[in-house]
This record gives C-alpha cells, structure tokens and sequence, in this order.
C-alpha cells in the first residue's frame, strides 16, 4: 500500500515562470507554432467575435501557462491590446514568468469590498508592447469559489471593454469545478494536452464536462509533441480538433493520445 501520493506536476514555473520563447527567439520554429496557434483561433473567429478565452487541460502540468503566455504574446505582437489573467489561484505562474510582485492582483479585485474597481491599480506591463498582465494575487483559502463567482464574470465585462483581448490561464478541468462555471462565460476556451502525457479518457472527460457546462471548445493545442511528429527537437507542436465531433472520431484526435 502506498502511504505517500506520488508527487504530480512539477512547481518549476510557479517558480521560475514559464519559458517565453516568443520574446526570446520571436523568428524560432516554436514561435512559429505559436503564431499558427493564434492563426487557427482565429479562424474559429470568423462568425463569432472572440473577445475573451482561457486556455485549460485536464490535469495539471500539462502545458498551460506556457502555452497560455506564448500566445497571448503573440497576439500583443500582432497588434492587438492583449490583457493576459493568471486565472489558475492553485498554481500562480504569471508573476513568476514576467518577474512582478503579486503582492495584488486578480484575488484583490475579487475580495475587494469596493463597487468601482481601478484597473489600473492592479493591472501591469508586461514589457512586451500592447501586452498587460494580471497575476493572482495573494492565494486566498477558497480559490475556486472565487474564479466560479459572480464577481469574476462581472470583472471580466468590465476588463473587456478596455482591451481587444482578454486571455485566462485556467486551473485545469478535471482538477477545480470552477473552471467550467467561468468558461461557460467567456467566447471560448483552448484545450492544452500534452502528448504522452495527457491520456485519452481524461481528455474525453474534459471535454464532455466542458460540453455539458456549454463551454465553447475553440481547439486543442497538442504541447510537447516529439520530434518526429513535429519536426523540431524543442516540441511544441498544435493539433486542432474542431470540438467535440472530432473527439468522437476513432481516427480523429484522440487517436494520437495514450489509452
Ligand atoms: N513543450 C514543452 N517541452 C518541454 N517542457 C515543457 C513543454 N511545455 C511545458 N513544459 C514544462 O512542463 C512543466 C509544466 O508546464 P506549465 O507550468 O506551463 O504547465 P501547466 O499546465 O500550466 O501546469 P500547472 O498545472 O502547474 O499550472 C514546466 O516545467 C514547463 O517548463
Ligand atoms: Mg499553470
């Protein structure tokens, strides 16, 4: 019998923040993956305008803030007025990625008594032009009511008027109930599943949960994808499936994951 739960995830970016390869290398193979991430969304834009998205997984570890990050970059890069929210309360990454106190942030706006919220003291630059961030903030001992909150929609009505895009790093699916609750209010979410990693049925429950909370799936990123298959020894790699038909398909997009 095991007495001691094997350790999941890893705490490397909520302590080092995430890798951004789109700052550092913008010309790189991975970059440009990136940019193609941010092409695929957008075409799923076409009849529906996509102001505000978050980007989950099934489990934890999996990819998200880095992915999440990546492409919110990449969009700043494109032009647009980018707001980038450290949604996940469990495991915070964003001050850690941009190097920024987190002595305030989302957390402050969701507990603060106040009616009139002031962005602007709570909202950063990120240092990458037309990119803000909003990190989490102090963890409070119920994050996940918080992200589920009335108060959080209502924030990020209000935050979206402000910005041409609003991206949230969310808690993963299967791990905080809450997620489905804001995602079935924002224009879309992202899937992030890593490959070797993420195994079939945890994804197929992902999305069946997300479907249930009429969660609008924009795609999936397929993180971590192996040189083969991508190409480049680094591996980030994307695979879109057109939401939940696709899933079902026996040669779609699970197909390429872990039973
Ligand atoms: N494509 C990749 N190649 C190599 N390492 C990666 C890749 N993607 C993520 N990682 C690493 O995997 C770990 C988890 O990544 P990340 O923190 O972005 O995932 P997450 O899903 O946000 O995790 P959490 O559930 O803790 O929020 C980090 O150490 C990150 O550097
Ligand atoms: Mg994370």
């Amino acid at each position: 019998m095991a007495l001691f739960r094997r350790k999941r995830g890893t705490t490397e970016t909520m302590k080092k923040g995430a890798k951004l390869i789109t700052v550092a290398n913008p010309q790189s193979p991975v970059s440009e993956q990136f940019r193609t991430v941010r092409t695929n969304i957008n075409f799923m834009a076409v009849d529906h305008d996509i102001k505000t998205m978050a980007f989950t997984s099934a489990n934890i570890s999996e990819g998200k803030s880095t992915v999440t990050a990546n492409v919110a970059i990449t969009y700043a890069q494109s032009g647009l007025k980018t707001l980038l929210i450290d949604g996940d309360l469990r495991r915070p990454t964003l001050h850690s990625t941009f190097n920024v106190r987190n002595n305030r942030g989302l957390t402050t706006v969701l507990t603060s008594e106040a009616k009139e919220i002031n962005l602007e003291d709570v909202v950063e630059e990120s240092g990458v032009e037309n990119l803000s961030i909003l990190t989490s903030g102090p963890i409070p001992p119920n994050p996940a009511e918080l992200i589920g909150s009335h108060r959080m929609r209502t924030f990020i009505d209000l935050v979206k008027a402000h910005y041409d895009l609003v991206i949230i790093d969310l808690a993963p699916v299967l791990e905080v109930s809450d997620t489905q609750e804001l995602a079935s209010h924002l224009d879309g979410i992202v899937l992030v599943v890593r490959q070797g990693k993420t195994q079939k049925p945890a994804i197929k429950r992902a999305v069946d949960m997300l479907t249930f909370a009429k969660v609008r799936i924009l795609g999936y990123v397929m993180n971590d994808v192996s040189s083969e298959n991508a190409g480049y020894g680094y591996g980030y790699g994307y695979g879109y499936g057109y939401g939940y038909g696709e899933t079902n398909k026996k040669k779609g997009f699970l197909s390429r994951f872990k039973k």
